[in-house]
C-alpha cells in the first residue's frame, strides 16, 4: 500500500544519531501519560543501533520532523531477533504509520537472520493486529528467548522498569500483562516480505546474513 502523506520510513545510520534524544523523551513521556514503565535505553544505546543499522526511523516532511521509531535486537545467539522499543509520536498515530515501521523492522530481521524467530511482547491492541497481519501468532512465554539479558529490560521488583514486572517475577516469567507474538520462519518458507527496501540495505543485510553476524 503506497501512502501519500510526506512521512519517509527508513533503516536508520549514523547519520539520524542527531534524533536519539527526541526518541528517548517521546518514549519516556509516552510511559508516563500511559503509566506503564519501560525498558531504560541509553542515547549510545540508541545511537549505535543506528550505526549498526538495526533501526528504522520515520520522518515527516521535507523539514524531517521525527515521527517514529523502532529498534531490533538479537537475542540468544541469533535464535531469536525481537523489535522493541516502537513509538509514533502522538499527532502521527493512526495512520498506519506504526504498521510502516513494522514492516521496514519486519523485512530487515527476515533478511539479516533469516533463520531467526521474530518475537514481540505487547500489552496494545495495535501491535497485535500488526504483528497478526505479519504472520505473528500468540504463544506462551516459554516459547520465547530465554536469554536472561532479554528479560532483564522488564525489569525485577528490585529494580523495576515496568511497572507489572513484580507479575513476572512471582510467576517465574512464566506469565505477565503482556501476549506474546512470535514468527516462526519455518511456518512461512517462500513468503514474499511486506516491503521492498533499497538496494544497498538489501545488500548490507544479506552481507551480515552471510558472515552470521550479531
Ligand atoms: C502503539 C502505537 C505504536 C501505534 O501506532 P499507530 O501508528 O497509531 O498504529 P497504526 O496506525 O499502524 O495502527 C495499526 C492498527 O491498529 C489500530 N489501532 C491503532 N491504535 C489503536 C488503539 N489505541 N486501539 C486499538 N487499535 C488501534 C489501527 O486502527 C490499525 O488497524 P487497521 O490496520 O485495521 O486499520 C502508538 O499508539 C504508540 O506509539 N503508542 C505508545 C507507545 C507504545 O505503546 N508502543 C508499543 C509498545 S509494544
Amino acid at each position: 500500500m503506497e501512502y501519500d502523506d510526506g512521512i519517509k520510513v527508513v533503516v536508520a545510520n549514523a547519520s539520524h544519531e542527531k534524533y536519539v534524544d527526541i526518541i528517548l523523551a517521546t518514549i519516556t513521556d509516552s510511559a508516563k501519560k500511559r503509566g506503564s514503565g519501560i525498558a531504560s535505553r541509553t542515547h549510545e544505546y540508541l545511537a549505535t543501533k543506528m550505526r549498526e543499522r538495526k533501526a528504522i526511523i520515520a520522518l515527516a516532511g521535507e523539514e524531517e520532523e521525527f515521527a517514529g521509531f523502532c529498534y531490533i535486537e538479537s537475542w540468544g545467539n541469533k535464535e531469536y531477533v525481537a523489535n522493541s522499543g516502537l513509538i509514533v509520536v502522538e499527532k502521527f498515530r493512526k495512520h498506519h504509520l506504526a504498521t510502516r515501521i513494522k514492516q521496514t523492522a519486519f523485512t530487515l530481521s527476515r533478511l539479516r537472520w533469516p533463520h531467526a524467530k521474530l518475537f514481540g511482547l505487547t500489552s496494545q491492541a495495535a501491535v497485535m493486529k500488526i504483528n497478526t497481519s505479519l504472520g505473528y501468532v500468540p504463544v506462551t512465554f516459554a516459547e520465547l528467548t530465554q536469554d536472561d539479558a532479554y528479560w532483564a529490560g522488564c525489569g525485577t521488583p528490585e529494580k523495576p522498569c515496568c511497572i507489572n514486572c513484580d507479575i513476572l517475577a512471582r510467576t517465574g516469567r512464566k506469565y505477565c500483562i503482556c501476549t506474546a507474538m512470535l514468527f516462526d520462519p519455518k511456518d512461512h518458507e517462500g513468503e514474499p516480505l511486506p516491503v521492498q527496501l533499497p538496494p544497498d540495505v538489501v545488500e548490507m543485510a544479506q552481507k551480515a546474513a552471510k558472515m552470521n553476524l550479531r
